[in-house]
């Protein structure tokens, strides 16, 4: 997959962006402030249909404006395609794929491809394992529709559950109509299951050889995917069915659901430790960076068509040796890189980011 244009209309510091990209390595340079960031979840917009950083969208409208606009222009494998999102102050924003709207995000799902890292990306390991599971489930969701559909299922059914484990109703009340939530809680969060299960397994290669990479073959990385170990569905469906009658009574006492998919977490072991609790932040970063580089090469296998990676200030935070290994790992993706500066290279594209305006740069 490749970025051939992008167009910003009014899309935070930008008013009026046009500018076309390089296959190969794109490096957005310019100080702070000046738009770098915004660029890049612009792009990553497509790919997901949410901005990483706002929790209100609107915020992405420029200050005293009433909307805002991206157009990206990709090329795929096989077909080019274009992909629009306008947000406006006082409608629900709109996304068109080739000038059509689109109903649900699902639709956009696996349209535009891209892997996002910053430095911000510690917290996949360092956090809470919700930040883990969402890595999870944006992956899967953007090679699978029925996954997207599944998850948004799962939390529905969940609720319900939920709400009704927090009624004051009697407990026998209660274990009678829970029985419709439990079929279809099973049912979902089964194939949840199922679907993270191959996620880690097919990730895990790729992470360690990456991460084997990184560190020079100085440190062995590991992954698992805790919570229900049985791997054919019909075992986890039963063995989920067995755990929520069993854990009926401390859920009653709670109010709410403790097993499932939605409690489940990767656990990360480097050289047999639990990288989260005892883990050097340079550890850390770097089974980060791996975690996202593996995710590009699956997502590869998985799509048959290499996604975007869009790396948000990651080299300042890594030593030379590094730097350039990470580069020559990038050659394989239209990547975009920003950062303050860099050294030159005749490989390299340059773009420079001065006040919500971007130029290209020749050396
Ligand atoms: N809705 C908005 N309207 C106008 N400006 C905005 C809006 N949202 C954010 N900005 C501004 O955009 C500017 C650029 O932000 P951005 O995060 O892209 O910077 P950056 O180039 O990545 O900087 P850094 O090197 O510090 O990461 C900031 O000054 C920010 O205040
Ligand atoms: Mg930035």
């Amino acid at each position: 997959m490749k970025i051939n244009k992008i167009q910003l209309q009014n899309y935070r510091n930008y008013s009026l962006l046009d500018i076309n990209f390089f296959d190969g390595i794109n490096i957005i340079q310019g100080k702070n402030a000046e738009g770098k960031t915004n660029l890049l979840e612009a792009i990553f917009f497509c790919s997901i249909g949410k901005s990483l950083r706002a929790s209100r969208e609107k915020e992405v409208i420029k200050f005293g404006e009433d909307f805002a606009k991206i157009n990206l222009e990709i090329k795929k494998k096989y077909k080019k395609s274009k992909i629009s999102v306008y947000f406006s102050k006082n409608t629900k924003k709109t996304i068109n794929i080739n000038k059509i709207s689109i109903k649900k995000i699902s639709e956009l799902m696996g349209e535009f491809n891209a892997i996002y890292f910053s430095p911000d990306e510690l917290k996949l390991i360092k956090e809470r394992p919700e930040d883990r599971r969402r890595f999870m489930d944006i992956h899967i969701s953007q090679i699978s529709k029925q996954y997207f559909y599944l998850i948004s299922r799962y939390e529905k059914v969940l609720l319900n559950r939920n709400k009704l484990l927090k009624t004051l109703a009697d407990k026998k009340d209660i274990k009678e109509t829970i029985e419709i939530w439990n079929a279809q809680l099973i049912d979902t969060g089964s194939k949840i299951i199922k679907y993270r299960q191959e996620f880690i397994k097919n990730l895990s290669p790729y992470a360690i050889k990456v991460h084997k990479y990184l560190t020079s073959e100085k440190e062995e990385l590991k992954l698992e995917y805790t919570g229900l170990k049985e791997s054919d569905l019909e075992d986890i469906k039963n063995k989920f069915s067995k755990e929520l009658e069993k854990n009926f009574e401390k859920d009653f006492k709670l109010g709410f659901t403790t097993i499932g998919p939605h409690r489940d977490d990767i656990k990360i072991i480097v050289n047999n430790i639990d990288i989260r609790l005892y883990g050097s932040q340079g550890q850390q970063r770097t089974v980060a960076l791996s975690l996202k580089l593996a995710e590009l090469e699956i997502m590869y296998q998985e799509t048959l068509d290499m996604p975007i990676l869009l790396l948000d200030d990651v080299m300042s935070e890594l030593d030379s040796k590094r730097r350039e290994k990470l580069l020559k790992f990038c050659v394989k993706a239209q990547t975009f890189i920003t950062g303050t500066d860099f050294p030159k290279d005749k490989n390299l594209h340059y773009f420079k980011v001065e006040n919500g305006t971007v130029r290209h740069e020749n050396i």
